[in-house]
């Protein structure tokens, strides 16, 4: 196992509460997170920042894990956050963060959606597209009013990633590309906006990314076109916005780069590439999301039927699966696993670890080395915080897990269970 875990009496802990009771009072599958271990994250992130002399801001990507106890923790961490629906802008508000700290991304943005990011006057949209300049510029003129805005730019950057977590490079169907001269073809047609205030440049290069080469090309480039803006169009962005995409260590094979790592690379770049260009220091700007909520989270089941082939494999199928945690079927994803109160046995066996659902590629874990598993023991899958409840669905209409966090010996239930009726709860009758 590659992340230090703590134990007790042979049971995994959490935040100083026993999962195998959390199992048993909440029920499984459970999604679990550590607050403090989010908390640490973001003050890693911050003391890298505070090293660097830059003034800063840390963007939570909502997409990793979006709901209304989040939006809270985030509030009290003081940290901005991104949106990308009406739906995690609604949830945002809703947690009574505040508009003015909220960044709406997406690459078709509805009308509704930008009317509605509008009304609630929130910090800053991330234009992705020429539609959107002309949908957002009708938007403006209509209410007569002005909002914040940054371009999102394709830079012509492949990240070292799943192909799924590219979003750089310059086939993508995210932002402006910039060597064909569409990012210039926008900067034009928002400067001459009155009511768009552009006041940054955005560019995420993908997701899960350990190199250090793709944010050292990206620092590079962000100054590149700052700097060729500043010369062509007398406008320099006070913002550069590097996007997310910190790799996380989901098993012993990853070696991720500390984040600390990564901002002090930019930010030497920036500052340099900034002198020699006679720019003034600009704000950068961060968007993590996986980094900041995927170690801290835990996903409890209990262990049910299982399945021993002579010779072959065994299987051991647990009460959740693609449902709570599409990553698995979905990417390929690794995780490591523990049996929560079994934490003093030793592994004596290869198993393969599978969800409940209809389907041979809900596998959660392909091989790990387990104690010797019986029904009702409960497995915890570990650093399932990010995209795991949040792309969770009701595939075979099983209902999605309660999550709960906890913190400093404290549990407290975040997102109820969802229950039958609610699985039926916009069903119509048809006769
Ligand atoms: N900013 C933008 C514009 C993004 O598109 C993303 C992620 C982030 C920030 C946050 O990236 P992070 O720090 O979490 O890597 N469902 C996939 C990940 C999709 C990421 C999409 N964009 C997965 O489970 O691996």
């Amino acid at each position: 196992i590659s992340k230090e875990l703590k134990s007790s009496n042979g049971h995994l802990i959490l935040g100083g509460v026993d999962s195998v009771e959390l199992a048993h009072k909440y029920g499984t599958p459970l999604v679990v997170y550590d607050v403090s271990e989010i908390r640490k994250q973001i003050n890693d992130f911050r003391a890298a920042f505070d090293n660097s002399g830059f003034k800063y801001e840390i963007s939570y990507a909502s997409k990793a894990f979006a709901t209304v106890a989040m939006y809270q923790v985030l509030k009290q961490e003081h940290l901005h956050t991104d949106v990308v629906s009406g739906g995690e802008l609604f949830t945002a508000l809703k947690a009574g963060f505040p508009a003015n700290k909220i960044s709406f991304h997406g690459n078709n943005k509805s009308l509704e959606e930008l009317e509605m990011a509008v009304d609630k006057k929130i910090g800053v949209i991330i234009i992705d597209n020429f539609r959107e300049i002309e949908l957002l510029e009708k938007v403006l003129q209509e209410k007569d009013v002005s909002i914040n805005v940054m371009l999102r730019l394709t830079p012509g950057i492949s990240a070292h990633t799943h192909k799924y977590d590219q979003t750089g490079q310059v086939d993508s169907k995210f932002g402006f590309d910039v060597e064909s001269g569409q990012a210039d073809k926008a900067l034009e047609l928002v400067l001459k906006n009155k009511n768009m205030n552009l006041i940054g440049i955005h560019a995420h290069i993908g997701s899960q990314i350990f190199g250090i080469e793709g944010f050292t090309l990206l620092a590079h480039k962000m100054v590149e076109i700052a700097s060729k803006w500043h010369k062509n169009y007398n406008f320099t962005p006070e913002i550069l916005n590097f996007g997310g995409g910190f790799g996380i260590s989901y098993t012993e094979d990853d070696e991720p780069i500390e984040p600390s790592v990564f901002i002090e690379k930019i930010t030497e770049i920036v500052k340099s590439d900034s002198k020699k260009a006679g720019l003034s220091l600009p704000e950068v700007w961060i968007e993590p999301g996986r980094s900041i909520v995927g170690p801290a989270g835990y996903n409890l089941y209990t262990v049910g039927s299982r399945k021993d082939i002579p010779n072959l494999k065994s299987y051991i199928n647990v009460d959740g699966g693609m449902g709570d945690n599409i990553r698995p079927a979905l990417y390929q994803a690794k995780y490591e696993a523990v049996v929560s109160n079994k934490m003093d046995a030793k592994k004596t066996q290869e198993v393969h670890v599978s969800g409940k659902y209809c389907e041979s590629g809900d596998i959660l874990i392909d091989s790990i080395e387990l104690p010797d598993v019986q029904p009702g023991d409960i497995l915890a899958m570990l650093d399932t915080g990010a995209y795991g409840y949040s792309m969770a669905s009701n595939y075979n209409r099983n209902p999605r897990p309660a999550v709960v966090f906890v913190e400093n010996g404290q549990d407290k239930l975040v997102v109820k269970r969802e229950s039958y009726e609610d699985l039926t709860r916009l069903d119509l009758n048809y006769l």
